[in-house]
């Protein structure tokens, strides 16, 4: 008798625990282990400027920041075991925050070029990009970069496309923004005669129903994008590096490319 008891005691425990882990499970997926993991995990603080869809920008549905850099950061910092912390702030202002440490790495369709590596270090290229000109789709007077000489054209502040606008035209004839967003509204607005900047945010804007502006020209020049971080930090290169290797050949990297792309990885 005693040990039926025992038994029918131990059951109904049993029944209880199912009962409750069930409710519980429901409520709060694994709460504990979760938490205790991400307090164990090393913070990683990456800037971006999250104008420039479809690599960074806020999804206009969610308020949440998206693209292929935050979605490929992400699956960097799963690999490497680090937590995001994804902050935007003003792309002029990005190897600034590297070089003071107030962040540890950028992610921000950063081309590599030899002035900023003197600055700061980049992981192994993870996109493949160039510059384009962009004007109101009923210009019949620029063709090309050799076009737009004495133009005005609109250019974000502290990139490749700026460096390239002020080889092509005076300097006075730049009219320089924050974000990329407003570079190109300059442009539909007629206020300038073209924008230069990266073909695949270019064609990204033209695609998400903006037909007044169409590109001109050969792609400029042929740029790769990286991760960067201070200069020196070479644990924190290495486990991006590895990481990105990871994802590159497991087939993630692929994955999100497609996603954001509609194409293999070039
Ligand atoms: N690729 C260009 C550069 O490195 C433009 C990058 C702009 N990125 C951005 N998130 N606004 O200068």
């Amino acid at each position: 008798f005693k040990f039926v008891l025992l038994a029918m005691m131990v059951l109904s425990l049993a029944v209880a625990a199912v009962g409750c882990g069930g409710k519980e499970a429901a409520k709060e997926p694994a709460q504990e282990p979760a938490k205790q993991e991400a307090a164990a995990k090393t913070k990683l603080v990456v800037g971006a400027d999250a104008t420039f869809a479809p690599f960074e920008f806020t999804d206009p549905a969610t308020g949440k920041y998206t693209g292929f850099d935050v979605e490929l950061i992400e699956a960097i910092c799963e690999e490497a075991g680090y937590e995001l912390d994804f902050r935007s702030m003003g792309f002029d202002g990005l190897i600034a925050a590297l070089q003071t440490n107030q962040i540890d790495a950028v992610i921000s369709g950063m081309t590599i070029t030899e002035e900023r590596q003197k600055v700061v270090d980049f992981s192994e290229p993870y996109y493949k990009s160039g510059l384009v000109v962009a004007v109101q789709a009923k210009n019949n007077d620029i063709k090309s970069f050799e076009d737009l000489k004495g133009k005005k054209i609109a250019v974000q502040s502290g990139t490749t496309g700026a460096l390239h606008a002020e080889k092509a035209t005076d300097k006075d004839k730049i009219t320089y923004f924050t974000s990329s967003d407003q570079a190109m509204l300059e442009l539909k607005n007629g206020a300038v005669d073209a924008v230069v900047m990266d073909y695949p945010v270019t064609a990204y804007f033209i695609q998400q129903g903006n037909d007044d502006v169409k590109m001109v020209g050969e792609i400029l020049s042929a740029e790769e994008y990286g991760i960067a971080v201070p200069k020196g930090k070479t644990e924190t290169l290495e486990k991006i590096n590895a990481a990105l290797k990871t994802l590159k050949e497991n087939g993630k990297y692929a994955e999100i490319y497609k996603k954001w792309f509609g194409e293999e990885p070039k």
